[in-house]
């Protein structure tokens, strides 16, 4: 056996580059699957808690997001979610002063959640189950707001294609507030107490895998070879500012931040907290 021929120590890295159309979709079809699975298995906040959160006029907005969308949320006419999961967040935007809120998401379980939820808060909202490469065209031009981030960008498989419909679902003078894991986060390992290296290349990761971490949805009590396969792409901070440029839209806002919004090093020595990004936030601007 030649080198080339040796096989891939980590089989499930993928080229995240080299995926043309058909691959893009068959990613994110499994995806919608893997997705279905997870949200019927308790990742998804109960229905009925946030019914309840909701009324009281609770907000999940992370501090981070309120800090620099504070002055743009009052006087939102409309918001629209990509990757929104059962709408927690969605409807959380309405008691930050947002008037109406649209919710996009691949997976059947999440949409019908956010469906229920809001019919029984009477929220001003609508759903659509959708990949967010297929947002519906009749929502073009119509968002002041496109909100996404918290465990979304790893999930898309096509960049250009993504920042393309947030830019042509926004209106002009309209921003999108992208607030997601730092990728930096993917370098280390999850399972140590400090920082070791993950073996991950930072510029060229696409990874699939099946099972959920036991930090974040855990045993779902299917047989691993039953679960859909799920994919995810490490993307550059880089990949991002430029794929939101190139679709258009000028960034009028970058930070790094070290603080999480999930559990993501459990193990980790409470010395060690806060040296790494964990976050990071954008706003761009549809001139
Ligand atoms: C970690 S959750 C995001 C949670 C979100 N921050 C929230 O409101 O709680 C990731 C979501 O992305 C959705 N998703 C994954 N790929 C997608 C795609 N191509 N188009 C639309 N939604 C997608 C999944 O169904 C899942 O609900």
């Amino acid at each position: 056996m030649n080198e080339s021929e040796q096989p891939d120590p980590s089989q499930d890295r993928l080229e995240a580059f080299a995926a043309d159309e058909r691959e893009i979709r068959a990613r994110h079809e499994s995806n919608r699957r893997g997705w279905n699975e997870g949200a019927a298995h308790g990742y998804t906040p109960m229905v009925e808690d946030t019914i309840a959160f909701i009324r009281q006029g609770k907000s999940n907005l992370h501090p981070v997001e309120r800090s620099y969308l504070a002055s743009i949320l009052p006087g939102c006419s409309l918001a629209i979610h990509l990757q929104c999961a059962s709408g927690k967040d969605t409807l959380s935007l309405l008691n930050e002063g947002v008037k109406k809120v649209i919710g996009i998401d691949i997976s059947d379980v999440q949409i019908e959640n956010a469906r229920r939820t809001s019919e029984a808060l009477g929220a001003p909202a609508e759903w659509y189950r959708c990949d967010v490469l297929d947002a519906p065209a009749a929502l073009n031009g119509t968002a002041d707001l496109v909100y996404t981030g918290r465990g979304a960008l790893c999930w898309m498989h096509d960049l250009d294609g993504w920042a393309g419909v947030i830019a042509r679902l926004l209106k002009p003078g309209g921003c999108v507030s992208v607030f997601d894991d730092h990728p930096v986060t993917w370098l280390f390992r999850q399972d140590t107490p400090d920082y070791q290296f993950s073996n991950t290349d930072y510029f060229h990761t696409c990874a699939s895998s099946v099972g959920w971490p036991e930090t974040y949805i855990g045993d779902i009590g299917t047989p691993l070879e039953k679960q859909a396969r799920k994919y995810e792409c490490l993307w550059p901070i880089a990949s991002v500012f430029q794929a939101l440029t190139r679709a258009g839209l000028t960034v009028v806002h970058l930070g790094e931040h070290p603080e999480p919004y999930w559990e993501m090093f459990p193990h980790l020595k409470p010395e060690l907290r806060g040296m790494i990004p964990q976050t990071f936030s954008i706003l761009a601007v549809k001139k």
